[in-house]
C-alpha cells in the first residue's frame, strides 16, 4: 500500500512550467491581469521557473542607466506580485550564461525560413526600421534556449508568443530527431485564461505599454491619481447601460477589468450599477484597481529600497537556474560532438 502511494508520488510528479518578461520599464494592468497573476497562482501547482529576459530586451536600443534599474525594477516588481523565491526558481537571464550558449547552439538548428515567418520579427522590423539588428532576427532561438534548458513542460504564453513557443517545439523535435531525446518538447499552458486587458482609449487594440497615448494604458505602479485620471477617461460609447454588449468594445473591457479584479461576474457588475452612469461606473472601476494594485505598490517600494534582499534573491536564483540548466546544455555539447572539458 505504501509502496503504491510513493509510486503515485512519483508518476505524479509536478509539471515544470517556465515563463518570462522583458524589463521593460513600465508593467502594465494587462501585463499584470494577464499574465503574472497566474504566474503566481501556478506556483502552488507546479514547479514554476521565472526569468526576466534582459538578454532579449537589447534587441532595441536601451539606455544603459535606465536598462540597468528597469531589469531591478522588473525583479523587484515581480516579487512584489508574488512570485515567491522559495517556492519557485526566479532569476536574471543574463546571471545565467547557458542562455546565451544554447542560443547560439540553437541557432544553427534554426532555419532563416522559420525565422523569418515570424509575424513579431515582421511587425517590429517595420517598428524599429533603423535597427533591424541579427538579435531581433534570432530571438526566438534565444527564447527557445530559454524554455528547453529547464525541460519545462508548459509555457504560458500570451497570442502573441504562441508563434514562438511553436518554433521552440520545431527546433526540439528537430534535435530529438537528429541526436534522440534531448529535450523536452513544451506545450503552450492553456489554463485559467487571464483576463485579456484592452487599450482604455481604443477597446480594439490590446493594452500596450508602447502606445504612444499615455491614457490608454495603466501601469501597476501608477498612482492612484494617475489610475482615476486614466479610468476616467476611458472610451465607452453612446449607449448608457452598464452591460456586455456588441459595439460597447469599452463597456466591455472596463467589465473585464472589474471582474478580474473584484472576482464578479459580468452579470453581478451589470446589476450593481443598473440605473447609475458609465462616469460612476468608470470610477468605482479605477478605484477596484487601486485597491488591487495597493498592496503590490507597497511591497515594491519596500523591496526596491533593500538593494541587499534583491541581490540575495537573485543570486540565489541564479545559482540554482545556472545547475539546471547546465546540465542540459552539457548533454546538449556532447550530443553535438563537442570535446568535452
Ligand atoms: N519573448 C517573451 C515576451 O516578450 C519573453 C520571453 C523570453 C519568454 N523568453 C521566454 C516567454 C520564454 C516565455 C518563455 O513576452
Amino acid at each position: 500500500m505504501q509502496e503504491a502511494n510513493k509510486e503515485n508520488e512519483i508518476n505524479e510528479r509536478k509539471k515544470r512550467i517556465f515563463s518570462a518578461i522583458q524589463p521593460s520599464g513600465t508593467i502594465t494592468l494587462g501585463n499584470y491581469l494577464g499574465a503574472l497573476r497566474n504566474w503566481v497562482n501556478l506556483q502552488n501547482d507546479y514547479e514554476c521557473i521565472f526569468a526576466v529576459a534582459d538578454l532579449h530586451a537589447i534587441t532595441v536600443r536601451q539606455d544603459p542607466k535606465a536598462f540597468k534599474k528597469n531589469i531591478l525594477e522588473a525583479y523587484a516588481l515581480l516579487l512584489a506580485c508574488g512570485i515567491d523565491t522559495d517556492k519557485s526558481m526566479f532569476f536574471i537571464q543574463s546571471h545565467v550564461h547557458t542562455h546565451a550558449e544554447l542560443a547560439w547552439l540553437l541557432n544553427c538548428y534554426t532555419q532563416f525560413g522559420e525565422l523569418s515567418r515570424m509575424t513579431q520579427f515582421k511587425d517590429k522590423s517595420q517598428k524599429h526600421a533603423d535597427n533591424v539588428n541579427a538579435g531581433l532576427f534570432t530571438y526566438p532561438s534565444l527564447m527557445a534556449a530559454d524554455i528547453l534548458l529547464y525541460q519545462a513542460d508548459l509555457v504560458p504564453v500570451g497570442a502573441d508568443q504562441v508563434q514562438h513557443l511553436e518554433l521552440t517545439r520545431n527546433i526540439a523535435e528537430r534535435f530529438n530527431g537528429v541526436y534522440g531525446k534531448t529535450f523536452t518538447v513544451p506545450d503552450a499552458y492553456v489554463g485559467t485564461v487571464g483576463a485579456r486587458v484592452m487599450s482604455l482609449q481604443n477597446p480594439m487594440k490590446k493594452m500596450s505599454k508602447s502606445d504612444e497615448n499615455v491614457n490608454a494604458w495603466v501601469a501597476v505602479l501608477d498612482k492612484p491619481e494617475t489610475i482615476i485620471k486614466k479610468f476616467k477617461r476611458a472610451v465607452t460609447d453612446s449607449d448608457s447601460k452598464v452591460c456586455i454588449g456588441e459595439g460597447k468594445d469599452g463597456i466591455n473591457n472596463l467589465i473585464g477589468i472589474m471582474s478580474a479584479v473584484t472576482g464578479k461576474t459580468a452579470d453581478e457588475i451589470t446589476e450593481e450599477f443598473e440605473g447609475k452612469g458609465y462616469g460612476d461606473f468608470k470610477n468605482a472601476v479605477g478605484e477596484a484597481v487601486i485597491e488591487e494594485l495597493r498592496p503590490i505598490q507597497k511591497k515594491f517600494s519596500e523591496y526596491i529600497g533593500d538593494k541587499a534582499y534583491l541581490e540575495e534573491q537573485y543570486r540565489k536564483g541564479a545559482e540554482s537556474a545556472l545547475k539546471l540548466s547546465q546540465r542540459t546544455l552539457d548533454k546538449v555539447m556532447k550530443k553535438i560532438g563537442y570535446l568535452p572539458k
